[in-house]
């Protein structure tokens, strides 16, 4: 009997002595546990996935390329404390959170696909991710904030290591050495932490999380945190979507139905993560938005998750409080781009030898 256990993760097929290698199958390829040479591109099994990739480097951008002068201003003299205390801890929560996104793609889930064609597409995310992390490292440095205080508060504000705790315990899953996507119940709990990663961690709590910025926005406050975190949302758009596809990928090739009571268990584990932290940073409202609000956007974008992965909705009945976020998010920023931007955008071929 085959000790499955043994076997390694990308196993490729390969020639017998004194045989060439054979070509490719298309057929072949599989999200995971595929058998075709990792190495070889094309011909595509996926070609949407290589379609992200092209779609992805349309949205080039850098933190250097918003204006934040303003910013400074507004931080200094127009916002009020509560205001203040949400800009400030939504920084807090984010910084940490995309470090964890960039691990999490980069380290567990990017070495466990089998086709190129879309670890590719993950390769750019994870550089996606890192620029994101600078990006809050901009608006941090551009206001002066205490960087050790700002940057220890997910540490020791409960509300907000609940959230990173609940991702590290889910995403942990997917990192444990000795994971053997070939075992069934590996397999799930793979699928579980990568549905998590996609629909809760980059789907819903990244979508809905710049929000409460976004309102600061909307009031002519923070525009240039505001406008940074446009581009991040656009790109996470991106993100959760790809993944979601690749969740339904694995679904429907390996034969998976995941469990209906895990996963209503994983929104509500979420939901409540989600309703401490906007209680924590919207302990009092800011003008045009509460915690209330901030908590039912969360149900009602986690029920359009779902339902792209073909799930029950977790939160019948959530209404869109804030229908101007999707805007946010497919925004075409071309104009604006070139009216806010402070320095030359340079495309490469820039360099000298
Ligand atoms: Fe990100
Ligand atoms: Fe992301």
């Amino acid at each position: 009997m085959l000790n499955f256990d043994d076997e390694p993760q990308s196993q490729q097929a390969e020639p017998a002595e004194n045989q060439a290698p054979r070509p490719v199958n298309v057929d072949d390829k599989r999200v995971v546990n595929g058998t075709t040479d990792i190495n070889q591109l094309a011909p595509f099994k996926y070609p949407w996935a290589w379609e992200y990739f092209m779609n992805a480097n349309k949205n080039h951008w850098t933190p250097l390329d918003v204006n934040m002068a303003q910013d400074i201003h507004d931080y200094h003299h127009r916002l009020t404390a509560p205001e203040k205390h949400v800009y400030e801890n939504v920084l807090a929560y984010l910084t940490t959170s995309d470090i964890l996104a960039m691990r999490n793609i980069g380290l567990a889930v990017m070495e466990k696909m089998s086709a190129p064609e879309l670890q590719i597409y993950q390769a750019r995310q994870v550089y996606e991710e890192a620029m994101h992390t600078w990006a809050y490292q901009h608006c941090i440095e551009t206001l002066n904030l205490d960087q050790s205080e700002i940057y220890n508060r997910y540490r020791v504000v409960p509300e907000i290591n609940g959230k990173i705790q609940l991702a590290n315990r889910r995403l942990d899953a997917a990192m444990r050495p000795g994971m053997n996507l070939r075992n069934a119940d590996d397999l799930q709990e793979f699928v579980m932490s990568y549905l998590f990663f996609a629909a809760v961690f980059e789907g819903t709590w990244f979508y809905n999380g710049f929000s409460p910025i976004f309102a600061l926005q909307r009031r002519g406050l923070m525009r240039g945190t505001g406008e940074q975190l446009q581009y991040i949302l656009r790109d996470e758009a991106m993100h959760f979507s790809f993944g979601l596809k690749v969740v339904n990928q694995i679904l429907e090739e390996e034969n998976i139905t995941l469990d209906p009571r895990a996963v209503q268990t994983m929104w509500e584990e979420a939901e409540a993560a989600e309703k401490a932290y906007a209680g924590y940073i919207l302990r009092d409202p800011i003008l045009g938005y509460s915690a209330e609000y901030h908590t039912e956007q969360f149900r009602f974008v986690a029920n359009r998750r779902a339902r792209t992965v073909g799930m029950e909705e977790p939160f019948p009945g959530a209404k869109n409080v804030s229908p101007w976020l999707d805007e946010q998010a497919t925004m075409r920023k071309e104009k604006n781009f070139f009216e806010t931007r402070v320095i030359e955008y340079q495309t490469g071929a820039q360099l000298e030898w």
